[in-house]
């Protein structure tokens, strides 16, 4: 099978997988990933298929969503097109190197590993991260101010965590346009 179409295929599987998950961690989340993934991949050595099918499955067995073992999602996925076992490996190591409770932190040991894992980031800065920010709270309840508190906690901290050059651009723009969002906050509310 033709590695578009295998793409496309992977798409119409993720949207099956999250239907009626709006959280936030679902189909557009996985598609905005694969895109920042994409544009990354072009200024890496690395096998873009590999980057395509782990940033479009990183999510399909997140554990807060699913309850399997093995990255069992992705797999069925992945046999069920005839990938062959050696390369369903290298997805699945990328995609288990992008989660930062499960590989502890450290830096991925693959190329691809690193780009999904930026791409991943990049999803929780600019304009997008600050919808998401605010949806997240919103749903968990909790006031915009406490949202605010994210940021300064965590997001901002993002830019100087990224592996390769493209995202470390990427994430500069999103950064001075968060900030612009932060100055103006305090602005209105007359809030630090
Ligand atoms: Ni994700």
């Amino acid at each position: 099978m033709q590695t578009d179409q295998i793409t496309l295929e992977a798409k119409t599987y993720i949207r099956e997988l999250f239907r009626g998950n709006a959280d936030g961690h679902g189909f557009d989340h996985s598609l905005r990933v694969w895109r920042n993934a994409m544009m990354i991949a072009e200024s890496e050595v690395c096998d873009p298929q590999i980057v395509s099918l782990a940033a479009l499955l990183h999510d399909a067995d997140d554990h807060k969503l699913f309850a399997t073992e093995n990255n069992a999602n992705a797999r069925r996925f992945l046999e069920a097109h005839d990938i062959p076992a050696e390369t369903a490996d290298r997805i699945c190591t990328a995609i288990n190197s992008v989660s930062f409770s499960r590989n502890k932190g450290k830096r991925p040991e693959t190329a691809e590993g690193r780009i999904v894992q930026d791409a991943d980031r990049l999803d929780a800065l600019g304009a997008v991260g600050i919808a998401r920010t605010f949806a997240y709270g919103g749903s968990h309840g909790r006031p915009p101010e406490d949202s605010i508190a994210h940021f300064h906690e965590k997001l901002l901290l993002l830019k100087d965590m990224m592996n390769t050059e493209k995202a470390k651009e990427i994430a500069a723009e999103r950064h001075a346009f968060m900030e612009n969002f932060l100055r103006e906050w305090h602005m209105e509310t007359g809030r630090e």
